[in-house]
């Protein structure tokens, strides 16, 4: 369904409106309301299976709603093709750290650039920005970028998708496989974009590692919303961190 005006002048960069998925008989998440905030990270948490990536999947129009509506900076966008979103500025970083490995880390930067048009001054410019913040890149520029550490993958991933000039980002458990170290500078990244003015929507299965740094999180458990608030709100719940939020506290 789509809504016949545009949303209300957007106070929420991404707000998400009783968003139903199904696959096949599956029902995958339930009437699910939430948003974020310009300059938020908000996380999204839960057990396996319980609807995290479905979300992320449903917003960047990679599987079709069932029901509900998706408003993102003034733009419903339920239905809308993925490539059309990814140019409204709804970035999603891809799981696994998926970049080219036979090109370097500069070319994928380039390719992070696709959905502004012709390459121009600004990608130039963009580029030379991208590695001040992150500098380790900017060291390995000519490196093919399949030869660099997981850590550097995801770095060139999301330094690839900041490319696009995303107005948001989404990202699929971004720590997957990365050195605990690791994981505590991704996520200072993402505050630091996030402090910048960017949304941010993670789902995260490192709770909290997530929460260290998020201004709230969405608990899922089986396609249904079943907590949420900030940081210390969930944290405070003793059943719900043990039921749901997992045992990665250090
Ligand atoms: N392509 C698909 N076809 C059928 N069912 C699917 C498909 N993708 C996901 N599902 C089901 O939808 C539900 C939600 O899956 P989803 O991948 O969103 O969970 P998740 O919270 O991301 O889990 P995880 O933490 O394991 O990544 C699960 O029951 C899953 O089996
Ligand atoms: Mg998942």
């Amino acid at each position: 369904m789509t809504a016949p005006h545009p949303p209300a002048a957007p106070v929420q960069v991404l707000e998400l409106h009783d968003m139903t998925v199904d696959y096949g008989p599956v029902r995958a998440v339930e009437e699910f309301t939430g948003w974020v905030g310009n300059g938020e990270v908000v996380a999204l948490l839960g057990s396996n299976g319980s609807g995290k990536s479905t979300i992320l999947r449903a917003v960047s129009g990679i599987v079709p709603m069932a029901a509900g509506r998706v408003a993102f900076c003034g733009h419903w966008i339920q239905g809308m093709k993925p490539s059309r979103i990814v140019r409204l500025g709804l970035i999603q970083i891809p799981q696994g750290r998926l970049v080219f490995p036979d090109q370097s880390v500069e070319a994928n930067m380039l390719l992070g650039a696709h959905s502004r048009g012709r390459p121009d001054r600004s990608v130039r410019d963009d580029i030379a920005e991208l590695f001040d913040r992150f500098p380790r890149l900017a060291e390995r520029r000519r490196q093919p970028a399949g030869t660099l550490s997981g850590g550097e993958q995801q770095m060139l991933a999301i330094a690839r998708g900041l490319m696009a000039r995303p107005r948001m980002l989404m990202l699929d458990e971004p720590s997957l496989g990365l050195a605990p170290i690791i994981q505590q500078q991704l996520f200072e990244t993402l505050r630091s974009l996030a402090d910048m003015g960017l949304g941010i929507l993670v789902v995260e299965q490192l709770a909290h590692l997530a929460l260290t740094i998020a201004d709230r999180g969405y608990v899922l458990d089986r396609g249904q919303l079943v907590a949420w608030g900030t940081p210390d709100e969930l944290r405070s719940s003793g059943r719900l961190v043990e039921a749901y939020l997992g045992s990665d506290r250090t």
